[in-house]
């Protein structure tokens, strides 16, 4: 068991970053990742559709003898109730929400909290009520951004469509007196560069990835389910082939990548 791969999905590049910060922290795990590009974006699907394709996902990884899965998804994460997590047949399931409020509400209370995320994650409105509920002297304002992860998932970044884009989000008057800005997309860190030189320092951009792979790492180790040997092999999966993805797993992953497209019937 504690040699098997960690299962790793999202609808398409995002989780990348997710699986980037994993492997960096845990450079010697299995990673099999699932990124979902026919059905991308997630967050502009309805719940019941996402929840649908997270539990095919969930199967398709678990009879990859994965030890546990990563949602690396916050539209899927937002929306995996136990319709979707009893499919994991007991395997630990980790989102990427709960670990990041955590983390905001032990430095960022009594602070102005922003939230910029799909459609789908921002209108289930859970990073507000959850953080709220851990800590109801924290501010926290949520704005939508649907063109973000399209926009990165076809490349365009660092270029004047995407800044012009973020700028045009991050004006937005709900953000305007943000102390924290939480990235509660898995796409986002893509563009953090550019969040970041739209704010000038004036905004501490929160790296849910990092917070998300030391979180996972701490739960591996306590559950003594840390792989033992150190040769590592990472599978890649698709349900569309597309050439961006390639590249982003080969830009990440810094080898080889031989994507797979498989048909999960969703
Ligand atoms: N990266 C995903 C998220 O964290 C999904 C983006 C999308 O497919 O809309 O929400």
């Amino acid at each position: 068991m504690k040699n098997n791969p960690i299962g790793i999905f999202d609808s398409g590049i995002g989780g990348l970053t997710v699986a980037n910060a994993i492997k960096e922290v845990l450079p010697y795990e299995n990673i099999i990742y699932f990124g979902d590009t026919k059905h991308l974006p997630y967050g502009e699907k309805s719940k019941d559709s996402i929840q649908n394709f997270s539990r095919k996902i969930i199967q398709f990884l678990i009879k990859k003898n994965c030890k546990v899965i990563v949602i690396a998804c916050n539209s899927a994460s937002s929306v995996s109730d136990n319709s979707v997590l009893n499919y994991s047949e007991n395997k630990k399931v980790f989102n990427v929400i709960d670990p990041v409020i955590e983390e905001v509400v032990r430095v960022c209370s009594n602070y102005n909290i922003g939230v910029i995320g799909t459609k789908a994650t921002i209108g289930s409105g859970i990073y507000t009520s959850k953080i709220q509920e851990l800590c109801n002297s924290a501010n926290v304002s949520s704005l939508s951004t649907p063109l973000l992860a399209p926009m990165i998932e076809e490349g365009f970044v660092n270029e004047e469509i995407s800044k012009k884009v973020i700028s045009n989000y991050l004006s937005a008057p709900i953000l305007r007196n943000i102390d924290h800005l939480i990235l509660a997309c898995t796409h986002y860190p893509l563009i953090q560069n550019e969040i970041n030189e739209y704010y000038k320092g004036k905004v501490n951009v929160i790296d849910s990835a990092k917070i998300v792979a030391h979180h996972i790492a701490e739960s591996l180790e306590s559950e003594n389910l840390l792989k033992e040997t150190k040769e590592t092999e990472h599978h890649f999966y698709v349900s569309d082939y597309t050439e961006s993805f390639e590249k982003s797993a080969r830009f990440f992953f810094k080898e080889e990548v031989k994507l797979e497209e498989v048909n999960l019937h969703l």
